[in-house]
């Protein structure tokens, strides 16, 4: 049997945490592969899954069998420990999405460039969190950069898609872009995406963050969250999902806010208000497909992904941790906010 270790939390006060352990058949059925998880990143997207995990099912993707708990998913590496699919032996390193648990069994059907699991639990669930890539297989994987792709590389796809759209639209007619939550990763790394393209982004944020997210130079102007904006045609890109930071720049700007678009809730209140329209990745990632061609696409986010890369090292350092005890201390510490933005963690298990 192999002893494995899972980290549940309480669906309904995601501030309780507790490590289960249990014993795991060896015995594998056919297609079935065994993960043992390597390293994963931790950030605010996470503690999201956690916040709308009844809405959009994150709960549904690795269940547990423990009343009223659940289990956060997250972004790593795995290894391949056994396998009943010849093409993915033992040592095949991959990168998906994965549970707070030592190990995972899927049931893989191969795909070009690595694997969807098809366990029935997640067949309804979005395709875009049920594939894995071998990394032998991945033209963007780089051994020396493993701990940013964990941590960036499920954010930047969003700021990429985001930044595109905004392109794709003339930016609504605007000229500056106001973004909240600026600090966050998938906030700068839209900046950064917008930078050179004509716009004045200006960035709001915490009292407390307001040094870090000035240091990153990616916005002209960065504002803490009681300050006001300029009156000038504006798209507001939300992180936060705050309502009190939205009905501040609707008062101020009225029509000069040309657009809204939701699209994180760092403040973990989800509310919904017709003037926002939700940020879909998915369809800009269908159309830019159907523009650019598949090929067209992966080079131009690639190009892309490689100049954020390049950079993301020298705004963020890396905090290690390990162990089911110490992915708890972190999830509490992501989820009460006091996480500084120049540190990002990473978690060997
Ligand atoms: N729709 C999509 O496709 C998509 C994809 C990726 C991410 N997202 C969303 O984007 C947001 C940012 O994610 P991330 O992983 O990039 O975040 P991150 O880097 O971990 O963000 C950290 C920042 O979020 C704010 N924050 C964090 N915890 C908070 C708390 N408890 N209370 C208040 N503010 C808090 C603070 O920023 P400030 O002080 O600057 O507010 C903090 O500096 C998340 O809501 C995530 O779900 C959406």
């Amino acid at each position: 049997m192999i002893s494995r270790w899972t980290v549940v939390v309480d669906r309904d006060d995601l501030t309780k945490t507790e490590v289960l352990h249990d014993e795991l058949s060896p015995e594998l059925g056919d297609c079935e592969v065994l993960l043992k998880v390597s390293h994963v990143g931790l950030t605010a997207n996470n503690v999201t899954y956690g916040v709308i995990g009844d809405l959009i099912g994150y709960w549904k993707f690795f269940p547990v069998a423990a009343e009223g708990r659940g289990v956060i998913p997250l972004w790593g590496f795995a290894d391949v420990v056994d396998s009943t699919v010849d093409s993915l032996p033992a040592g095949t390193r991959v990168y998906g999405y994965l549970p707070m648990s030592s190990h995972l069994v899927v049931r893989a059907k191969l795909t070009s460039s690595g694997f969807v699991d098809t366990a029935d639990h997640r067949a309804e669930l979005p395709a875009v969190y049920n594939g894995y890539l071998v990394t032998s297989q991945d033209a963007a994987y780089d051994p020396r950069q493993e701990d940013i792709q964990v941590l960036f590389r499920p954010l930047f796809m969003t700021s990429f898609l985001l930044a595109d759209q905004l392109a794709d639209n003339d930016f609504y007619g605007a000229r500056t872009v106001v973004i909240s939550s600026a600090s966050s990763k998938t906030a700068f790394g839209t900046a950064q995406c917008l930078r050179g393209q004509g716009v004045r982004l200006v960035g709001l944020t915490s009292p407390r963050n307001v040094e870090f997210t000035e240091s990153l130079g990616l916005y002209d102007t960065v504002l803490p969250y009681d300050a006001q904006v300029d009156v000038e045609p504006s798209v507001y890109l939300d992180f936060s999902g705050s309502a009190d930071v939205r009905s501040t720049l609707h008062d101020r700007l009225g029509d000069s806010l040309v657009k809204d678009i939701s699209i994180g809730l760092t403040q973990q209140k989800p509310s919904s208000d017709s003037r926002s329209q939700f940020f879909f990745a998915p369809e800009q990632l269908r159309k830019r497909s159907a523009d650019w061609g598949p090929e067209g696409l992966a080079e131009r986010f690639g190009a892309a992904w490689h100049a954020f890369t390049a950079q993301a090292g020298g705004w963020v350092g890396i905090a290690r941790h390990s162990g089911p005890d110490e992915l708890a201390e972190v999830w509490q510490s992501v989820l009460a906010g006091k996480a500084n933005p120049n540190t990002a963690d990473v978690i060997t298990f």
